[in-house]
């Protein structure tokens, strides 16, 4: 089959011919129509992500056809359309995945091939009203902003949410669902248009985060949040527990501008703040995940489409965070 592979650090991603994935019982062979990028993908192909090996089959998110059953007891699976879980052996523990979780795409060879197997338990309806590409865009990302938002947020009808740079994959689905539970949804990102897309989405009003007062700003605009879901972290992260109603959740899964710089602690504990981490979610919440999307009718927002085999251009345009939602590779 072809699958773009990736062969060493810093080398370009290349099609080329690989072996089918051989099944063990328990696992489907998924026909990939459509797979999306992630960040992961980004960070693994510039050396920047723990326990890399090459070869590597990239692709964390996919939709497709079974075509192929490890034994008898999928074999009614074949002929359905899909999308892959991609964390997989969450364990016991719903607060916290088991030292065994991992994710599709590294260390298991992932879904920017032509195949990619899967255990059965990881596979669900693809979502009939979206397109192969809207149900690719899904996965990865919906799941993280999902457990973000809900699970960990706690984010309810009315609360006021403010999503840090909104323009990513986590950052537009993270919007979606959020406004489609009846939230306040205000959001940063370093271009207007994105804003504008955002306010197209259901956003009330959004800031440049490259501008000085852009905390000042979206005070003013907003008052204060009850939820902020931010990816970024670095030097804007300071300013978040002022802008913080009391007793609000700020969620964290990502690091794309830095680390957390030097926070005024006092205004954590007056204002009974948490801040939260969290990272992707349980096959649990997948599959509410996947219900949700089902029951709100929420369409990813698809930035571009490339084929498979251009997959070393579209990982790149992830360099200047150009995209406003998700890159998608179809087959
Ligand atoms: N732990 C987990 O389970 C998990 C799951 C998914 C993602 N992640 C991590 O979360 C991050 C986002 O993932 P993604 O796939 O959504 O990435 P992405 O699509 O590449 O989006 C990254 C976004 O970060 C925003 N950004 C960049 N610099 C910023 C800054 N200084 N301040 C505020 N926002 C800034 C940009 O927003 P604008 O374009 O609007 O400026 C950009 O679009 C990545 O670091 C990823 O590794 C972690």
């Amino acid at each position: 089959m072809k699958a773009i592979v990736l062969e060493a650090a810093d080398k370009l991603l290349v099609l080329k011919d690989v072996e089918k994935p051989v099944l063990k019982p328990g696992e489907a062979l998924v026909k990939i129509k459509a797979a999306a990028l992630n960040r992961r993908d980004y960070w693994i192909t510039i050396g920047k992500y723990a326990g890399i090996k090459y070869p590597t089959i990239l692709g964390s998110d996919g939709a497709g056809i079974i075509a192929e059953a490890g034994s008898d007891v999928e074999k009614h699976l074949i002929g359905q359309e899909v999308i892959i879980n991609p964390g997989h052996d969450w364990g016991i523990h719903p607060e916290y995945q088991s030292k065994e979780f991992k994710i599709l795409g590294l260390p298991e060879d992932g879904t920017f091939a032509e195949y990619v197997k899967v255990g059965a338990q990881y596979l669900y309806p693809k979502p009939a009203y979206l397109s192969w590409e809207q149900a690719a865009a899904l996965p990865l990302a919906g799941l993280t902003a999902y457990r973000a938002l809900f699970t960990k947020g706690r984010a309810t009808k009315g609360d006021r949410v403010l999503i840090v740079g909104v323009g990513g994959g986590t950052g537009t689905i993270a919007l979606q669902f959020a406004v489609a539970t009846g939230c306040q949804v205000f959001v940063t990102s370093g271009s207007g248009e994105k804003i504008e897309r955002a306010i197209q989405l259901g956003a009330v009003a959004g800031v440049n985060y490259k501008l000085p007062d852009w905390s000042e700003q979206l005070q003013h605009l907003a008052g204060g949040f009850d939820v902020i879901i931010d990816s970024a972290l670095g030097d804007g992260f300071a300013k978040l527990p002022d802008i913080c109603n009391p007793g609000a959740r700020i969620v964290i899964f990502g690091g794309t501008a830095g680390n957390i710089p030097e926070l005024n602690g006092r205004k954590i504990f007056w204002k009974q703040l948490q801040i939260i981490g969290t990272t992707m979610g349980t096959n649990e919440e997948f599959k509410a995940m996947i219900d949700f999307v089902n029951q709100h009718q929420i369409v990813p927002v698809v930035d571009e489409v490339f084929p498979l085999a251009d997959a070393e251009k579209a990982i790149r345009k992830m360099t200047h965070s150009s995209q406003f939602g998700k890159i998608v590779l179809i087959a």
